[in-house]
């Protein structure tokens, strides 16, 4: 599969991380380091800072997202943000279906289809998460794991909708553990995902879906796993909350 016709997308996710003024800063720190980039550059931030991200990111090449949207448009969901608000703000990116939210926050396949639809209705770009847990890797489930999700998680979105849709596989396993899937691992489920699209939506669809790898993913080990045929950029967290780091895994993209 070609991956001349897919563009990397780099996306820092900084989870529950970084006060308003700290995400204005860090923003200012990679600016620089990250202008020359020849891959999408994302950072996507807790609600709180979104306003001063984009104010931060104005006029650069970094794009901002959130984390999570809700998939109703308004209503008594006391502590949700709206895909609607997002779009009211003028945020681009939104993160759905992160493990921690399916871990931690009771988010199922259904829930996370739900949020993909209110997303893409706004008109956002959603980077949906997959992945395995370890024991569902050592079952020798990973691919039905990961199939399925992203099968729901599809549910209902047209081909043209599709086109804003970045798929990353995050082996829950290697979430934040330092435990990195290897590059043939993460390639081989980085693939299973694209035939899967390709056989929703046929091949010429499943060529261009970005399919980003994450977990762990850091300075030292981007390279190996970005120069896999079907990895087309990162999602990183705990790198992306460090400039330089940040920034050598674009570097590695370019
Ligand atoms: P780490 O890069 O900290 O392992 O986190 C990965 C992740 O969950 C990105 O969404």
């Amino acid at each position: 599969m070609n991956k001349a016709l897919r563009r990397p997308v780099i996306a820092g996710n900084w989870k529950m991380n970084q006060t308003p003024a700290e995400a204005k800063a860090l923003i200012e720190e990679m600016k620089p380091l990250v202008k020359d980039a020849d891959c999408e550059v994302v950072l996507c931030v807790p609600f709180v800072d979104l306003q001063a991200a984009m104010d931060a990111a104005a006029g650069s090449n970094i794009r901002i997202g959130a984390e999570n949207c809700h998939w109703a448009q308004k209503g008594a969901f006391t502590g949700e943000v709206s895909a609607e608000m997002l779009k009211a703000m003028g945020v681009p990116y939104v993160i759905i279906g992160h493990s921690e939210r399916r871990q931690y926050f009771g988010e199922t396949d259904q829930t996370v289809q739900m949020r993909v639809r209110a997303a893409l209705d706004a008109g956002l770009t959603v980077i949906l998460c997959v992945g395995e847990y370890l024991q569902q890797r050592e079952q020798g489930i990973t691919e039905e794991v990961v199939r399925l999700q992203t099968k729901i998680a599809l549910g209902g979105v047209s081909a043209e909708e599709l086109k804003r849709i970045i798929i990353a596989y995050e082996p829950v396993w290697a979430i934040g553990t330092g435990k990195t899937a290897t590059a043939a691992q993460a390639n081989e489920v980085n693939h299973a995902i694209r035939v899967c699209v390709g056989e929703l939506y046929g091949k010429d669809a499943a060529d261009r879906l970005v399919v980003q790898y994450g977990g762990s993913m850091n300075a030292g080990n981007a390279k190996e796993l970005l120069a896999q045929p079907d990895v087309d950029g990162g999602l990183i967290g705990g790198a992306s909350l460090k400039a330089a780091d940040f920034s050598v895994i674009v570097g590695a993209a370019s």
